[in-house]
């Protein structure tokens, strides 16, 4: 009875010629390469150089958005939200570090929020709005990332987004930048919040987000990984596996995901229970 919504994700300059198709170069907003190592399925490696995008092919992988979308309609996913977070391509574009252009794509803040947008309107024209959101983590330093000042760069992004009746928003806040509260009071719509990597989310502290009004409702990452039945869990007021470090975040072995086994009083509930319906409440 849930939905569900396929991340979209254009890797940008994390990307690296061993992941992509035919060995090609990575392409971001300008040629300046991530700090750090990037992943590939061979392990992490140095980052390659970047090949800056022209106008016209910054603007077709916008538009390629629609297609996206589409397809992930027709694999059977209720929506799309794309990933402008993180320090993935669109954040690339949205970040002044990351971001030195001096066209249309970048040089102020209508330039640089340009890609988002377009990639947003290009996905909400091809399956309808109510379909699509857009994942952000203003401030966020991850993969090099560098932004000044991201009030203006974020408040015009939300006001460009707002007429389109997008299905959510869902920020990620970082102790750079208090995304929650300066962007909550700018966006009418459905809100998903995050308290990001640097606090670990909890039933006391997704449920003290919403009650503050900062976020309509709460995304969980790492205890989702840690507790397969972290929905059930909920409903029935079961404890949850604590997190552990990024050995097990099923990326650098066998630990995580699969492994960790369900809470016996989930058993007991899904026997004692009927419907979906009886579970919620
Ligand atoms: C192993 C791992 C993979 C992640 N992958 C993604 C991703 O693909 N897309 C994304 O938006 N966030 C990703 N994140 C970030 C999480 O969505 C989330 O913001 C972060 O883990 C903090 O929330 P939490 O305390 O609930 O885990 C990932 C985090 C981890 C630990």
């Amino acid at each position: 009875g849930g939905r569900i919504f396929a991340q979209l994700m254009h890797g940008g300059r994390n990307s690296h010629p061993a992941n992509l198709p035919g060995g090609g170069i990575p392409v971001a907003p300008a040629a300046v390469a991530a700090p750090g190592r990037v992943h590939t399925l061979d392990g992490k490696v140095d980052p390659v150089v970047p090949r800056a995008l022209t106008a016209g092919q910054a603007r077709e992988i916008a538009e390629g958005h629609a297609e996206a979308a589409r397809r992930a309609l027709r694999a059977g996913f209720d929506g799309v939200e794309i990933h402008g977070a993180n320090s993935y391509l669109v954040h690339q574009f949205l970040a002044d570090g990351t971001n030195p252009r001096t066209d249309r794509y970048g040089g102020s803040v209508a330039g640089r929020i340009r890609f988002a947008v377009e990639a947003v309107e290009a996905a909400a024209d091809a399956i309808g709005a109510h379909r699509v959101g857009l994942r952000i983590s203003p401030g966020n330093t991850e993969g090099g990332m560098v932004e000044r000042d991201p009030a203006p760069v974020y408040r015009a992004l939300l006001a460009a987004l707002a007429p389109l009746g997008l299905a959510y928003l869902h920020v990620t806040d970082d102790p750079r930048f208090p995304a929650l509260d300066d962007l909550r009071p700018r966006w009418a719509g459905t809100l998903v919040g995050n308290t990001g990597e640097h606090t670990e989310t909890t039933r006391e502290s997704a449920t003290a987000l919403v009650a503050s009004g900062r976020a309509d409702l709460v995304s969980v990452g790492r205890p989702y990984i840690f507790n397969p039945d972290v929905v059930e869990r909920i409903a029935a007021g079961v404890a949850w596996t604590p997190i552990r470090g990024k050995d097990y975040h099923y990326g650098s072995g066998p630990h995580g995901y699969v492994d960790l086994p369900r809470h016996d009083a989930v058993a007991t509930l899904r026997s004692s229970v009927s419907t979906s319906e009886n579970i919620e409440e």
